[in-house]
């Protein structure tokens, strides 16, 4: 049975404020923490025991998943004691692999929401033959990510990191970032020092004559490292868009969790979830939002494509759109935040002293 490491360790700077006090992989999206997405799916692709590599605000996965026996899989933690990097983190689990050495060992980034057929990854790397497998999707625009252009059998020619200029973009495929490793091949990554897999484990692999194979699955792909694709991440899961078996209830315009509160005619659509504890008061409107546990929106608030933080607050009739509440926020009556707006945790924002008409 092949077994998983799971790379939950990174900051989340870009996803900040959120990942102030919680680490990504433990943001709720679409009512639980979005690790229990990726987790679920790999157990249904027949995955039973799972590596957590773990640094950023460590202690708080196992509390939370424990054994993972819950979920039907095995779980383990392993926290490096200064971030180790994608590379370095992989090197540091290598210990509690149980498979032999030519075994394959899936690996993938904690933050991608995907429908990847990852038995079909496993079956192009045991076919293939090779070092490493990589799933690789395509983009419109490849600039803002690592290109991997492959050869007419899949194999992969180069890894271009981030490229800028027309002549540079040579491919629409991108590193997805789930991987098959040859267990060997994990066994020499560096020791005890930061390695980016990325921009060192691959490169160098491919220079020294390995065979790293690409599979191009374009199924649903998002990378939810920034709130705008959290936020969309957490709406396709309610819709039912993005596959996941642990969506906690049935999929829909609206995913209200036990113990949330809406009144009778708040409007909420487009994928819009409210958390456990969570209030929402008459006459709201919410459109493609997450509400995290116990936030509490007063009556009247116009929300679009915007996280609110746990127990964080918005005033009545106050208009958001394209904004991140930090946990414990609170947002005054009447005051209009657009265009990605970042509010920091605890922060306390004034009534606005004239009001807008949602109109102007
Ligand atoms: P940003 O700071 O917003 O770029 O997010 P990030 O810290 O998550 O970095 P990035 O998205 O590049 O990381 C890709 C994956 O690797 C994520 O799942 C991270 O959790 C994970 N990761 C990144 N660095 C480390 C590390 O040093 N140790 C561990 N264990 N995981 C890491």
């Amino acid at each position: 049975m092949t077994e998983a490491i799971l790379l939950v360790g990174g900051k989340g700077t870009r996803l900040r404020p959120l990942t102030v006090r919680t680490p990504k992989p433990m943001v709720p999206a679409a009512g639980v923490p979005f690790l229990t997405h990726q987790l679920a799916r790999a157990r249904e692709a027949g995955v039973e025991h799972i590596v957590l590599a773990t640094s950023y605000l460590a202690e708080v996965f196992e509390p939370y998943f424990g054994d993972g026996s819950a979920l039907g899989l095995e779980l383990e933690y392993v926290t490096e004691r200064e971030p180790l990097g994608t590379g370095g983190a992989i090197r540091n689990v290598a210990s509690r692999l149980r498979s032999g050495p030519g075994d394959p060992v899936l690996i993938f980034n904690g933050d991608i929401l995907t429908g990847l057929d990852i038995r079909a990854l496993v079956g192009t790397h045991t076919r293939s033959g090779a070092d490493i497998s990589l799933h690789l999707t395509r983009v419109e625009d490849p600039r803002a990510y690592g290109l991997v252009p492959t050869d007419a059998n899949g194999r992969v020619t180069a890894f271009l990191e981030k490229p800028q200029t027309p002549e540079e973009i040579v491919t629409d495929q991108i590193n997805a970032g789930a991987y098959v490793f040859r267990r060997s091949v994990i066994d020499a990554i560096p020791e005890g020092r930061p390695v980016s897999v990325e921009r060192e484990t691959f490169p160098d692999l491919l220079a020294a004559g390995a065979h790293l194979q690409g599979m191009v699955d374009s199924t649903y792909w998002l990378d939810l490292g920034t709130p705008h694709a959290f936020v969309r991440g957490s709406a396709d899961l309610v819709l039912g868009r993005a596959p996941s078996p642990a969506v906690p209830g049935r999929c829909g315009e609206h995913l209200i969790l036990p113990t949330a509160s809406v009144a009778p005619d708040a409007k909420l659509s487009a994928g819009t979830v409210i958390g456990p504890g969570a209030v929402i008061g008459p006459g709201a409107r919410l459109t493609a939002t997450a509400v995290l546990p116990d936030a509490v929106i007063e009556p009247g608030a116009l929300i679009t494509h915007s996280l609110i933080g746990a127990k964080a607050r918005v005033g009545a009739r106050t208009i958001l759109a394209n904004a991140v509440i930090g946990d414990g926020a609170t947002i005054g009556a009447d005051n209009e935040l657009r265009d990605g707006i970042r509010i920091w945790c605890d922060l306390v924002l004034p009534p606005a002293t004239i009001r807008f008409s949602p109109d102007e």
